[in-house]
């Protein structure tokens, strides 16, 4: 009990030194298991942004809900090997494990190798997201490169920086935009 008590705190301890957001993990949202995965070599130099253009979601039963339908979408009409994206940001604030840290995503074509996706669970066209997803990314981003998955002289896109796509929404874009190391 109390070696459990001491291993709680400490991960704790290190999350919070790393500056790492607390992540719903692919069991937590109740994922299926990848067709194959293909390793990411890190760091990589570059984030790219998305947005889902689904509903957004406020809670993390509902944030599960969404990421399981856009994996089974991922899997099922596109034919990947498992949801695109490395993380899904939801409007409650957390952040849902896609692909992870450690395997090559498919969300941004011939981006894929050398950037971590990550996506905001909604349409942000017009409204932006909550101030809770927007800190989550950025804790997000901040926890990549002090745990060595992202260079710290990293740069920041938006997905229609980087392919013929209105994704990550006007309205999110225009948030990303003025994020420390952006360029279109
Ligand atoms: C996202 O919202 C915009 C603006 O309301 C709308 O035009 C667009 O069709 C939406 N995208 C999807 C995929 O529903
Ligand atoms: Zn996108």
């Amino acid at each position: 009990m109390l070696l459990l008590t001491w291993v709680v705190w400490f991960s704790a301890l290190c999350a919070v030194a790393l500056g790492c957001p607390s992540i719903v993990s692919r069991s937590q949202w109740g994922a299926r298991s990848p067709k194959s995965r293909t390793s990411l070599k890190t760091p990589v130099s570059y984030v790219v942004i998305h947005h889902t253009a689904g509903n957004r979601c406020t809670s993390q039963e509902s944030c599960s809900q969404q990421v399981k339908g856009i994996q089974n979408y991922h899997m099922g009409s596109r034919g990947w090997s498992d949801i695109g994206y490395n993380f899904l940001i939801g409007e409650d604030g957390r952040v849902y494990e896609g692909r992870g840290w450690n395997t090559r995503g498919a969300h941004a074509s011939g981006w894929n190798d050398k950037s971590l996706g990550l996506a905001f669970l909604g349409n942000f066209s017009n409204g932006v997201p909550s101030a809770a997803a927007r800190f989550a990314a950025q804790s997000l981003i901040r926890c990549a490169i002090n745990r060595g998955s992202l260079s710290s002289s990293y740069t920041l896109k938006g997905h229609r920086n980087v392919g013929p796509t209105s994704c990550p929404g006007n309205a999110l874009y225009g948030v990303i935009s003025r994020w420390a190391r952006f360029q279109a």
